[in-house]
């Protein structure tokens, strides 16, 4: 173990449900390793289409869940078996952004308490003036104004607002990583590219990495370092995002990128690949490549699950196509 690895996802698999008749139960994540290095801060993208198991991967990283097989470790340290001081240490650094954050808070706190809140549970502030000194610098980070937001309740904001102020609350930890499952995907599109500026902002100007889990591969383009393709529950693709996404190997991952609509709207879905949904259950067989079934180059090795390979511009593929090529340079 690396003392240089923030998070690391272990060989880890997730399995919920299982009984005598289905042990494996369905199958969310399987074997699955990802390092989030504690030395560079960067942006990870996890991206698939419904039920490919992104959060499933978000809360295994929360410890929300704990994996079937396989760990998940921080800075050395499973999360399963941490001293109370760890775990502490641990909850302050990791933080959450969910699809509608606000929803988990109650609706009759204010934009005040829901930031002293955090302060005093981690005891980041001396008194009552440097606690506000602290928020509205917090809020000023992300593009807001104390006297703007201060006082206020949920339902009295914006959403666009709610989110920076979520972002903000993350700020005030000072967390090394932010697991953000699908932060924009509730927001218009005018406000979206805001919010995707101010997370590429926390890498740069606070050294926060940030796991940003999507369905979405234009958002995940424009901000991410690396990317992870999920397939029902299996890596298939993982490589630098841009490198992915502008050459995609494995034949999911080029599924996925001639969906992605075109900027040019007399184009917008020009070139789309419906896919079908009749797949996408996470249950059943999982002998084999999950998606020869779909797959336009499917040949009879298919069959047996293929081994990781690299790609021809330096990603690792889980697809024979690339066989030949042999295995990837450096471990993903
Ligand atoms: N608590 C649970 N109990 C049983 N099955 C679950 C549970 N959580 C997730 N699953 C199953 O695991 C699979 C992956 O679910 P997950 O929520 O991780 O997908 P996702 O990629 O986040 O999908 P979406 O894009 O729709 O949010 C799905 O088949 C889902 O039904
Ligand atoms: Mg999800």
């Amino acid at each position: 173990m690396s003392a240089d690895t923030l998070l690391d996802f272990q060989n880890v698999t997730m399995a919920f449900g299982g009984n005598k008749r289905n042990p494996d139960g369905v199958v969310a994540l399987e074997d699955l390793s990802l390092s989030i290095s504690a030395d560079e801060p960067s942006i990870i993208a996890i991206a698939g289409e419904s039920g490919s198991g992104k959060t499933t991967l978000a809360r295994l990283g929360l410890a929300m869940v704990k994996p079937t097989a396989g760990r998940v470790v921080y800075k050395g340290q499973d999360l399963w078996s941490m001293s109370s001081q760890q775990r502490r240490d641990y909850r302050r650094e990791v933080q959450a952004i969910f699809q509608d954050p606000f929803a988990v808070y109650n609706p009759f706190y204010t934009v005040d308490r829901l930031l002293l809140t955090p302060m005093r549970a981690f005891k980041l502030a001396r008194d009552r003036k440097q606690a506000r000194k602290l928020m509205e610098e917090a809020l000023e980070k992300v593009g807001l104004r104390a006297a703007e937001v201060l006082g206020r309740y949920p339902h009295q904001l914006s959403g666009g607002q709610r989110q920076r102020i979520v972002v903000a609350r993350s700020l005030l930890l000072q967390p090394k990583l932010i697991v953000a499952d699908e932060p924009v995907s509730m927001i218009d599109a005018s406000l979206r590219a805001n919010i995707l500026t101010k997370l590429k902002q926390l890498r740069d100007e606070f050294g926060i990495s940030l796991l940003y889990i999507t369905h979405d591969l234009a958002t995940a383009h424009q901000i991410s370092d690396k990317i992870l393709i999920l397939y029902r529950g299996r890596v298939v693709e993982v490589g630098d995002a841009t490198t992915v996404i502008q050459h995609p190997q494995h034949p999911y991952t080029q599924l996925l990128v001639s969906s992605i609509p075109r900027p040019d709207p007399a184009k917008t879905w020009e070139g789309r690949v419906e896919i079908p949904l009749e797949e996408l259950s996470a249950g059943g067989d999982r002998a084999g490549c999950l998606f020869r079934h779909r797959c336009p180059h499917v040949m009879p090795e298919c069959a047996k699950t293929p081994d990781d390979y690299a790609g021809a511009y330096g990603q690792t593929v889980a697809c024979y196509l690339y066989r030949e090529n042999g295995a990837p340079a450096t471990a993903q």
